[in-house]
């Protein structure tokens, strides 16, 4: 890792690609991948954790990026909304009009895809456990789990 006076240049592998950016110490991962690496599937929310509209995944799980520093992310696999284009959960959020506004709506198939890699078939309590994790302002709940739903019964 080459350093700056308050920078470092860091290699970071989101979707498949390695990027080599110049970041701050204390640049968060959001900052970067939306700002630096120019993908805007995450999205800033609250920034403190609460609203998962920033979710991404780190390694198959997934994480809050506005709470996660950029710097300690190398060596990992990041994957972004944009990495599970035409996934079966992306496909039945459409199909299920799992969005209103759909400002949350990556985060939450982000966090739904994850969810849907551990568990097979998850029950009700798991989806609804996995799902308390986001916010829908626009309270698009139903819509949310019926795609969960569908993926789970097509399995
Ligand atoms: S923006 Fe990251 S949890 Fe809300
Ligand atoms: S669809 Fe609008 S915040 Fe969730």
């Amino acid at each position: 890792m080459k350093e700056h006076k308050n920078h470092q240049e860091i290699k970071l592998k989101v979707n498949q690609e390695t990027y080599n950016i110049i970041v701050k110490a204390n640049e968060t991962l959001l900052n970067v991948i939306r700002e630096k690496i120019e993908m805007t599937g995450p999205k800033p929310g609250c920034e403190n954790g609460d609203c998962g509209a920033c979710t991404l995944l780190v390694d198959g799980k997934p994480v809050k990026s506005c709470m996660t520093l950029a710097v300690e992310m190398q060596g990992k696999e990041i994957t972004t909304i944009e990495g599970l284009k035409d996934t079966d959960i992306q496909n039945a959020f459409i199909d299920k009009e799992g969005y209103q506004c759909g400002y949350c709506t990556s985060g939450f198939i982000v966090n739904a895809y994850a969810l849907l890699q551990e568990h097979n078939k998850p029950d009700d309590d798991t989806v609804k456990e996995w799902l308390s994790s986001n916010l829908c302002r626009c309270t698009g709940y139903e819509g949310i789990e019926r795609a969960v739903d569908k993926v789970k019964k097509n399995r």
